[in-house]
C-alpha cells in the first residue's frame, strides 16, 4: 500500500483513465458544439449561502464547506446550477436570448460511496436561459442523448425516463396533499424505487394523508400519460400540460430520439428546484444509478438573482458514463503513443539527430527521443530501437551524418526507407 493513497471517494487519473476521461469530455464538447451552445466556467469554491436555500436538503447535507481564513462560510461547489444563475443572473438584460451555455465542471459531494457514486465527478451542463417554449425541452434533452449515441449507445442500452412537476403538483393536490406538504410528497416518490413500499406510505401518512390515499399516491408513479389525463379531467392548467408533454414527445421523435424516450411518473428528481419537464437518463438493465438528469426551473432566477428569467437544463455526469462504456466494452483502449522517435546512428550523428527532433517538433509531430542514448559516448542503436518500440512510437526515425536523409522504420512492419524530413513531413502528416 502507497503511504499516501487518495481520498476515498476521489479519483487518481492515470494516463489509461485519463484517456477515457477525455474520451468523454471529447464527445461532450462536440455534442456542445454542434447544437450551439456556449462554453462558460465559474470557481470551484462558492460562497456555502448560494446552495443552502434552494439545491434542497439532500445535497445540503452532502456538502464540502468549511470556514475560510476570512472567516466566509464557504463550500466546494456540488453542483453548477446556482453558479450559472448567479452569473448569468448579473448579464441576462445585455444578452441576446436564449442563451444556451455548457460547461464541464468539477463537482464535489460527501456522499456515500458506491458503484457510479464517488465524492467528486464531472459534469456536462448544458443550459438554456430564457426561452419558455417546450421545444427547447425536446432539443435539451436530444442534445443529451445525443451524446449517448454519439457514444455508440443505443435505445437498446439506454432510456430517458421524463416527467412534470406541474402534472405530478397537479395530481396530489387533487388528492388532497397541501402545496406546504409536496416537497415531502415528491420526495417519497423520487424515492419510490429505491424505499421499500411501507416507508412512503409512512411519510404520507405523516403529512396527514389516509392509508388509502396514500395507496393512491404511490399508484400515480405507474399511470400512462393517458391514465394521468383521465384520472386529472379536462382544465385550462391540465390541458396546457398534457399539450406540451405530447407536444415534447412528437419534437423528440422528429428530431430522431423517440425510441429513446418514455414518460414515467416516477422522475421527479431530486433537487428542489425544478419547475416543470423533467427527466433522468438511466441504462435499460437498470443495473447503474441515473447517467444524467435535469428538467425546467423557471423560478431559480427570481430566487437567486432576482429576476424573472425561465431555464431548462440537465448535469450529466463522468462516473455513471464511464462504467457503462466500460461494461459495453465501448471504452477507448489506451495505448502508449508518440508519431515518431529520433534515434542517431552514431556519435557523430547526435547534433544532427537533436535537429531533426526540432523539425519534427514544429511540424507538429509528436516527437521522441532516448536522453541517455544520446548523451555524449553513448549511442547504441539497438537500444534506442528497443526504446521506440516500447514507448510506443509508429516510426523510428534513423539520423547518420547529417539531417539531409533519414531512414524511416516503420515499427509495426519493419519496412524502411530513405528520405529527406521534407518528404517525410509530407507523406505522415501528424497524427493528431
Ligand atoms: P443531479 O441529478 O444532482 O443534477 O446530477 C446530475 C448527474 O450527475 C447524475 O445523473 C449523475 O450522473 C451525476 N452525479 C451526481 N452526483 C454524483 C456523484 N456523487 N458521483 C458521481 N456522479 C454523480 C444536478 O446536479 C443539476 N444541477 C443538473 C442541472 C443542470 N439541472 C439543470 N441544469
Amino acid at each position: 500500500m502507497t503511504r499516501h493513497a487518495a481520498l476515498p471517494g476521489f479519483r487518481d487519473f492515470y494516463p489509461e483513465e485519463m484517456a477515457r476521461r477525455n474520451q468523454i469530455f471529447s464527445v461532450w464538447r462536440e455534442v456542445a458544439r454542434r447544437y450551439g451552445f456556449e462554453e462558460y466556467d465559474g470557481p470551484p469554491l462558492e460562497s456555502l449561502e448560494l446552495f443552502v436555500e434552494k439545491s434542497g436538503p439532500e445535497i445540503v447535507a452532502q456538502l464540502f464547506n468549511f470556514t475560510d481564513k476570512g472567516n466566509r462560510e464557504v463550500t466546494l461547489r456540488p453542483e453548477m446550477t446556482p453558479t450559472l444563475v448567479r452569473m448569468l443572473g448579473a448579464k441576462i438584460k445585455e444578452l441576446p436570448k436564449p442563451v444556451r451555455w455548457f460547461s464541464t465542471p468539477q463537482l464535489f459531494r460527501y456522499e456515500k460511496q458506491q458503484r457510479g457514486r464517488l465524492r467528486e465527478h464531472f459534469q456536462l451542463n448544458m443550459d438554456i436561459v430564457g426561452e419558455t417554449s417546450v421545444l427547447a425541452d425536446a432539443d435539451l434533452l436530444s442534445a443529451a442523448l445525443d451524446v449517448l449515441r454519439s457514444l455508440g449507445l443505443g435505445p437498446d442500452d439506454i432510456v430517458a425516463r421524463y416527467s412534470d412537476r406541474r402534472l405530478l403538483h397537479q395530481a396530489l393536490l387533487a388528492l388532497g396533499v397541501t402545496e406546504e406538504n409536496l416537497p415531502v410528497a415528491y420526495n417519497v416518490i423520487d424515492k419510490v424505487e429505491r424505499d421499500p413500499r411501507e416507508v412512503g406510505i409512512k411519510r404520507l401518512t405523516e403529512i396527514g394523508l389516509d392509508a388509502k390515499t396514500a395507496e393512491e399516491a404511490l399508484e400515480l408513479t405507474s399511470l400512462s400519460l393517458d391514465q394521468i389525463a383521465s384520472r386529472l379531467g379536462t382544465g385550462e392548467i391540465t390541458d396546457r400540460i398534457l399539450a406540451e408533454l405530447r407536444l415534447y414527445q412528437s419534437t423528440l421523435t422528429g428530431l430522431g430520439f423517440g425510441e429513446y424516450i418514455r414518460f414515467d411518473m416516477k422522475i421527479v428528481r431530486g433537487l428542489a428546484y425544478y419547475t416543470g419537464i423533467v427527466f433522468e437518463i438511466f441504462d435499460r438493465r437498470g443495473q447503474l444509478r441515473a447517467i444524467c438528469g435535469g428538467g425546467r426551473y423557471d423560478r431559480l432566477f427570481h430566487s437567486l438573482a432576482g429576476v424573472d428569467v425561465p431555464a431548462l437544463g440537465f448535469g450529466f455526469g463522468d462516473v455513471v458514463l464511464g462504467e457503462l462504456l466500460k461494461d459495453r466494452r465501448l471504452a477507448k483502449n489506451y495505448t502508449r503513443s508518440a508519431d515518431v522517435c529520433v534515434i542517431a546512428a552514431d556519435e557523430s550523428a547526435r547534433i544532427a539527430a537533436i535537429d531533426v527532433v526540432r523539425q519534427m517538433r514544429s511540424g507538429g509531430h509528436s516527437t521522441i527521443f532516448n536522453y541517455r542514448a544520446l548523451e555524449e559516448g553513448k549511442v547504441d542503436v539497438g537500444k534506442q530501437l528497443k526504446y521506440a518500440v516500447t514507448s510506443g512510437a509508429a516510426r523510428a526515425v534513423i539520423v547518420s551524418g547529417s539531417d539531409a536523409t533519414i531512414r524511416v522504420k516503420d515499427l509495426a512492419t519493419g519496412q524502411q526507407d530513405e528520405m529527406t524530413v521534407q518528404q517525410f513531413q509530407q507523406r505522415y502528416p501528424p497524427a493528431r
